[in-house]
């Protein structure tokens, strides 16, 4: 029994921002597991099988597509953006590790997406033309502290950060919590960008400072963007604006 199973990921949201290879591994799948909003995304057809779950059990959706694959199914699971950023690749393999030694013998395939910081950055200009870092504000995975700590280090690294999973309906405190502690560490007149639903209709995009950033504007859809001390603003017509973190790093601060 030859299965296979490719983890694809679909972009952060229109469909030109999913690669072919993507399209093509799910075109050519018997199975396509996932969290359900992300399998609204692909086409129905005759002869796919699609086994749509839940949001937060990713361990469980990577053993139905490794149990499915194991019995020679051809199985696509899809993640929003890339699936190594925050996302399902590390749940497949981590149920690898510890699963079925057979599991090991599978033909499996990690697609790379287009991940939310990308077309973020795209939107704005040139965020991220020098050394930035991604953190997720979620502490459903891990502790409060090591996200602290992380964001101190963020802060005094002096690294562009995105911040994935700000915050939820129920999960406000932590952005407030984060931005005290930035706030704390870094210049407050630094450029913060709430990109909400990029590439959706309802595309948003808030442009603050780390002084007046409204963190009631954050949600579930949105990347939180902050800059470095070398995050420059180019001043356009009306309110619109690009962002600019030089490759060069000039000032010490
Ligand atoms: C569980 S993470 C998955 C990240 C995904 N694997 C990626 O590479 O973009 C979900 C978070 O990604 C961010 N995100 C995903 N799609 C987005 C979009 N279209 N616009 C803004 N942020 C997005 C949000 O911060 C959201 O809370």
């Amino acid at each position: 029994l030859n299965g296979s199973l490719a983890i694809v990921g679909l972009g952060p949201g229109p469909a030109r921002w999913m690669t072919p290879e993507a399209m093509s591994f799910i075109e050519a799948a018997t199975d396509v597991v996932g969290y359900e909003k992300y399998l609204d995304r692909i086409p129905h057809r005759q002869n796919l099988i699609r086994h749509a779950s839940g949001n937060g059990i990713e361990q469980e959706r990577a053993l139905v597509a490794l149990r499915l694959a194991n019995l020679g199914r051809h199985v696509v699971v899809v993640s929003g953006g890339d699936p190594g950023i925050f996302a399902m690749a590390a749940s497949v393999f981590e149920a690898i590790e510890t699963g079925d030694p057979t599991w090991r013998t599978l033909d499996v395939t990690v697609v790379p997406g287009i991940s939310a910081m990308h077309a973020v950055a795209a939107r704005l200009g040139a965020p991220l033309g020098h050394d930035f870092c991604a953190i997720s504000l979620s502490d459903i995975l891990k502790p409060w502290t090591v996200i602290e700590r992380r964001l101190i280090a963020a802060a005094d690294g002096d690294f562009v950060i995105a911040l994935y999973n700000p915050a939820s309906k129920r999960r406000r405190h932590q952005i407030h919590q984060a931005f005290s502690l930035l706030r704390s560490r870094k210049d407050l007149a630094t450029p913060v960008t709430i990109a909400r639903s990029v590439g959706h209709e309802n595309e948003q995009i808030i442009h603050a400072t780390l002084a007046d950033i409204d963190l009631e504007q954050v949600d579930m859809s949105s990347l939180v963007l902050i800059g470095s001390s070398q995050t420059r603003i180019i001043q356009r017509s009306g309110n619109s604006r690009w962002l600019l973190t030089p490759r060069h790093y000039s000032e010490v601060r």
